[in-house]
């Protein structure tokens, strides 16, 4: 049995409201939700942490070493230019998932950079609350058995 960090950036907290053509009208509780019943589902443990603040997140993901398997991060507008949140992710050395709700590649322009994507195992993109389902069955596929 495995602890699974799901970690929200800043923004997330106002899903639900918050552009929902984008973003639809689940609320961040929704989506923690799913993504905890995809890990109790496979006998895991998932954490959650929500900040607006770099910091905060950078200290999750120096916290979740040695201690978590995998992390699932939406990085929110992070993705795009927090070189810090990508070194920190740089040292975790379990599994790591970027998860987007919207697929930011068919967005502007400057959303089609990730600095975290090369840091990452892989990313999920574009399915909305779905994503946090897929993104944990696919950290999950990933772990040592
Ligand atoms: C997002 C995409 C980012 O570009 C944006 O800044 C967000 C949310 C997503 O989940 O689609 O805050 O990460």
């Amino acid at each position: 049995m495995a602890t699974i960090l799901l970690l929200s950036g800043p923004n997330l907290n106002l899903l639900g409201e918050r552009e929902p053509a984008v973003y639809g009208t689940d609320t961040l509780d929704d989506c923690v939700a799913t993504a905890r019943t995809a890990a109790e589902a496979a006998g895991h443990t998932l954490e959650h942490v929500q900040s607006n603040h770099e910091g905060v997140l950078i200290d999750a993901i120096q916290g979740a070493r040695g201690r978590c398997a995998a992390i699932v991060v939406n990085p929110g507008a992070f993705t795009h230019y927090a070189y810090a949140v990508a070194d920190a992710l740089r040292v975790f050395d379990g599994v790591k998932v970027e998860l987007h709700l919207s697929n930011p590649a068919a967005r502007e322009e400057w959303r089609r950079r990730s600095v975290v994507a090369p840091v990452v195992t892989g990313t999920v993109a574009g399915f909305g609350r779905t994503g946090y389902r897929l993104a944990l069955e696919a950290a999950i596929s990933r772990l040592d058995p």
